[in-house]
């Protein structure tokens, strides 16, 4: 019986362990002193005993039965008062909704500019061939230009050296575009572009343009004006004015970088008088948004259009850049560093 006993022991040390709701704890009981239990069978074979044994073995199964009780109570208590501890009052833990981030908002936004005057919205390619990022956009090998546009090339075998690259502008796209399909074009091309660029708070070895392009019969710089009119228009304030400033691309001839009228100071322009400031134009009273021009004959020919009878504009903005303007945010690094308390003021 001492075997029995020992062993019953154990076996309720075992499931005692396991065990943590009051429900369990409940059916232990039943389990180790329940009437159908060893411990009752035993009980119940006491008189059956020599009766000098029946003593000794009457305060064994009691002492087991003490040892259960005991163990069973205790633990009970434990779990009620820590069931006791949940305070069911408190409000609920919400769960933190992410917004979108600014650059999707502001690229999407530019693209729907132009959409709404019927350009049509088409990706290029990140990994670029040499051939799009330069040859075709009039950018030889050896050309001084090629120097302002520093670029990753891929690390691939022998055969592929040199021939694939991390594109740095989105130009690209309107050579994919111009070489698979026929004028009328109308086309923005939104995406990421790569440079070699020490990072800090203007620049970044990744950032965002978006190109847009036209083609079509009697197309001229006064129809590249009056769209980026609108969309500066559209995008910053109606109150804008444009600037074309003479510069060089070698895609464009000719060639501009274009500014808006400071959309914060609002003086058409006109340069703040001393002591006024503008943290966004510096008191200039003009921003630089984008670079355009005339798509250069050679461009169009390089993709198969007659340049006798087709002329185009183009134009290529930095999403970051314009984002910074319109939202007066000072450091490139921010779009990048997924701080929430960033990302969220913009979820529009
Ligand atoms: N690709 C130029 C850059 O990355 C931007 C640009 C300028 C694009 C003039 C154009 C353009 O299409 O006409 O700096």
């Amino acid at each position: 019986m001492e075997n029995e006993i020992k062993r019953l022991e154990e076996e309720f040390q075992k499931d005692f362990q396991e065990a943590s709701f009051p429900k369990e704890l409940e059916a232990l009981k039943i389990k180790y002193l329940g009437r159908k239990s060893t411990f009752t069978q035993l009980f119940s074979q006491i008189p059956t005993l020599p009766p000098k044994e029946r003593g000794a073995w009457g305060k064994r199964l009691n002492a087991f039965k003490q040892k259960i009780t005991s163990s069973l109570g205790s633990a009970k208590t434990q779990v009620e008062s820590k069931e006791e501890s949940i305070d069911l009052t408190p409000p609920s833990i919400f769960p933190e909704f992410g917004s979108r981030h600014i650059l999707s908002i502001v690229g999407e936004k530019i693209c729907s500019i132009f959409e709404k005057l019927g350009f049509v919205t088409i990706e290029g390619k990140e990994i670029e061939e040499e051939w799009y990022n330069f040859e075709a956009l009039n950018i030889p090998l050896e050309h001084p230009s090629r120097e302002a546009f520093d670029t990753f090339y891929l690390d691939l075998p022998e055969k592929n050296k040199g021939k694939y690259l991390l594109r740095s502008h989105t130009s690209p796209s309107q050579i994919r575009v111009m070489q698979g399909a026929k004028p009328p074009l109308a086309v923005i091309s939104p995406g990421r572009v790569y440079r070699p660029d020490e990072v800090d708070a203007t620049h970044s070895f990744m950032f965002h343009q978006i190109e847009g392009f036209v083609v079509d019969e009697d197309i001229n710089f006064a129809h590249l004006k009056g769209v980026l009119l609108h969309f500066a228009r559209e995008f910053f304030s109606d109150k804008v004015e444009l600037r074309l400033r003479p510069h060089f691309f070698p895609f464009t001839e000719p060639s501009a970088e274009v500014d808006i009228s400071c959309f914060i100071c609002k003086t058409g322009g006109k340069k703040l008088s001393e002591g006024q400031k503008c943290s966004v134009c510096k008191g200039k009273g003009w921003l630089e948004i984008l670079g355009c021009g005339m798509i250069h004959p050679k461009v169009l020919r390089a993709c198969g259009i007659d340049s006798k009878k087709y002329k185009g504009f183009a134009f290529g903005m930095g999403v970051e850049r314009i984002a910074m303007l319109k939202y007066g945010i000072d450091d490139i690094r921010l779009f990048y560093e997924n701080d929430a308390r960033f990302l969220e003021q913009f979820s529009l």
